[in-house]
């Protein structure tokens, strides 16, 4: 237990789904298996989470159960690797299913979003200890968004004043996560959707442009300047 939780008297356990093939990206290895400024963004990811949560759930492709536990040797908290599924959603899933019993609440978090901040984690964490059920770090959107069609034709606008882009580590009450998951009716690609389905309020607390999710070549470049500005 952390000092955090066991004042609080919950168990926090985090999931982090990194089994993803990370194509958009490139390179030799899945994506959560390439470094950042030298360290995996695996290593990076699990470690922004790792002093707030009492175990770890990684889920990583097949043939690098392995090398993840290598990785992750000297993390602040128990690990445990397990095989995650054709997608992100079925990793989690994977993961779900062997949380020990006594966790009540559940952080998701991306292994692509490498350089989260402290401050949403633990943003996202007081709500769930304050008696949310289901919490995401929100951020305003600042591009203009469009709805085009097949040709390349623009269809209509959305109001962006109504839109937030959506991080993780996003959290929930563990019972909640579970029956959302067996209920999912499609593939939703962040676990809050399913969550909504059930008819479950999601609140939201402020994200942090740092939590970018890291999917193309530019963004690896961006991330290892903010990491250089850092050190
Ligand atoms: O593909 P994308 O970057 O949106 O994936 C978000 C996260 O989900 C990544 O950390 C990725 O490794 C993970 N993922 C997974 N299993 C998959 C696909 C994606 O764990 N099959």
């Amino acid at each position: 237990m952390t000092e955090r939780t066991r004042r609080a008297g919950i168990s926090v356990a985090a999931i982090i789904p990194a089994a993803g093939s990370g194509q958009r990206l490139g390179g030799g290895s899945p994506k959560a298996f390439q470094p950042l400024a030298g360290t995996t963004l695996l290593r990076r990811s699990v470690n922004a989470v790792a002093p707030y949560v009492d175990v770890i759930v990684v889920a990583v492709p097949t043939a690098w159960c392995e090398v993840a536990s290598e990785i992750l040797v000297g993390t602040a908290c128990p690990v445990i690797v397990v095989v995650g599924g054709a997608t992100r959603q079925e990793s989690v899933v994977a993961a779900l299913a062997i949380l020990p019993p006594e966790v009540d609440v559940v952080l998701v978090h991306d292994a692509a979003r490498p350089l989260v901040p402290p401050t949403v984690v633990t943003a996202v964490l007081a709500e769930l200890q304050a008696g949310a059920s289901a919490v995401v770090p929100a951020l305003p959107v600042a591009d203009t968004l469009k709805y085009v069609d097949a040709a390349g034709q623009v269809v209509g606008t959305l109001d962006r004043t109504a839109l937030a882009a959506i991080q993780t580590p996003q959290g929930f009450r563990r019972d909640i996560l579970e029956r959302a998951h067996r209920a999912a009716p499609a593939v939703a690609t962040d676990d809050a959707a399913l969550v909504e389905v059930l008819g479950i309020p999601v609140l939201t607390v402020p994200g942090d442009p740092a939590g970018f999710k890291i999917t193309t070549p530019y963004d690896v470049v961006l991330a290892e300047a903010l990491l250089g500005r850092d050190a």
